[in-house]
């Protein structure tokens, strides 16, 4: 098969086909190198101008102001739920975790681990549906950090404001959010995210880092878990992953090229829009989350039985729409639609559901 399909999954997902084109043309040899990318060293002046290049393309689109290093680290966003609380919940402090959703309690168990925690906000009354508004915030003034999840990508949970922690660093796994819209990075203390939804292929984990928090790094730490280390290293301590940060260049010159973040945002808005149109318009499709926290990345919903569901995605995916069943912990269906995900597949997936539900309805 040489065609593409709609690839509506949660990740690793979709990547802009400019990218992919430009990254076969280049495969057996750089522009004046010789080699592919993978093939050469680390310490190259080639590869440093890529992994240059690709931070300041992030810089750019996220305006991510000066005080703050940028780091491509490994081990996955999962690696950062422990790296937090290792660096900076000190023994005597303890750590605000808000919960919308499964990401923000996988990032909590590691935390338990480590040291004192306190959960300003489950929203498991709510089926994890929605957000916590102001004063369901129960926050602890001396917290070491409150760490958030902008965007939760099993539930299809988004938050759509920056909460308010006062002066207290707040933390956010941006991982299916990163990049789909501008964000006040100076509200932030530390934003990090897997590469393998908005930015790129996996094996790369961007760090966005105040340079403040540093400061309250404990001596001692493995040297590889230490935020130190890599930061005083521009993420060469070790070898990177070197192939993933050269498409996360890419991928940055793409988003740049689609009119940056705010360009972003408008075509997501837009196709998000046409698939909550599509749920809204029937009570055969609900949708999971609350109006009001509708993410614009997992677009979650459900159907009046499982069998229905499973029929969906099987259905789906013969007609080339692929990666639509629902996480297993929560079933339903999800179509993700990050970035790089076409409108067309988008208006495929609304004419499918019409369709599916004239015959099943
Ligand atoms: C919001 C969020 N956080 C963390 C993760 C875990 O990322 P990784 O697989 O890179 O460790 C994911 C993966 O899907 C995610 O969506």
């Amino acid at each position: 098969m040489t065609e593409r399909i709609f690839n509506f999954s949660a990740g690793p997902a979709v990547l802009p086909v400019p990218v992919l084109e430009q990254a076969r043309e280049e495969m057996l040899s750089l522009p004046g190198v010789g080699m592919s990318v993978m093939e050469i060293s680390h310490r190259s002046k080639t590869f440093q101008a890529i992994i240059d290049r690709a931070e300041s393309g992030l810089r750019e689109l996220l305006g991510i102001p000066e005080g703050y290093r940028v780091l491509f680290l490994q081990g996955g966003a999962s690696l950062q739920f422990s790296m937090i609380p290792i660096n900076f919940l000190a023994p005597v402090a303890s750590a605000d975790y808000v919960l919308t959703g499964s990401w923000g309690k996988k990032a909590l168990k590691e935390a338990k681990k480590h040291g004192a925690t306190n959960v300003a906000a489950d929203m498991a009354d709510s089926h994890y549906t929605r957000v916590p508004s102001a004063d369901e915030l129960n926050l602890d003034p001396g917290a070491a950090y409150v760490h958030i999840t902008s965007n939760e990508t099993i539930e299809g949970v988004e938050w759509k404001h920056d909460p308010d922690v006062g002066g207290v660093p707040l933390v956010c796994d941006a991982s299916s959010n990163i990049c789909s819209r501008p964000v006040d990075v100076s509200k932030y203390a530390l934003i990090y995210a897997g590469a393998q939804k908005n930015l790129g292929p996996s094996g790369v984990t961007v760090v966005i880092i105040r340079e403040d928090l540093l400061e309250r790094i404990p001596d001692g730490l493995h040297t590889m878990l230490d935020y130190r280390t890599h930061v005083q290293n521009n993420s060469l301590y070790n070898t990177p992953n070197t192939w993933g940060i050269y498409i996360l260049d890419l991928v940055c010159q793409w988003v740049k090229s689609q009119g940056g973040l705010e360009g972003m945002h408008r075509l997501n808005q837009e196709k998000a829009r046409k698939l909550y149109d599509a749920i809204d318009a029937t009570d055969f499709y609900r949708g999971h989350a609350a109006p009001e926290a509708r993410s614009l990345m997992n677009v979650t919903f459900r159907l009046p039985s499982e069998e229905l569901e499973k029929k969906f995605a099987t259905e789906a995916t013969a007609a080339g729409l692929d990666g639509l069943k629902g996480h297993r912990s929560v079933g339903g269906i999800r179509a993700s639609i990050y970035n790089a995900f076409p409108a067309e597949g988008v208006e495929a997936l609304v004419q499918f559901m019409k369709e599916f539900e004239r015959t099943n309805g």
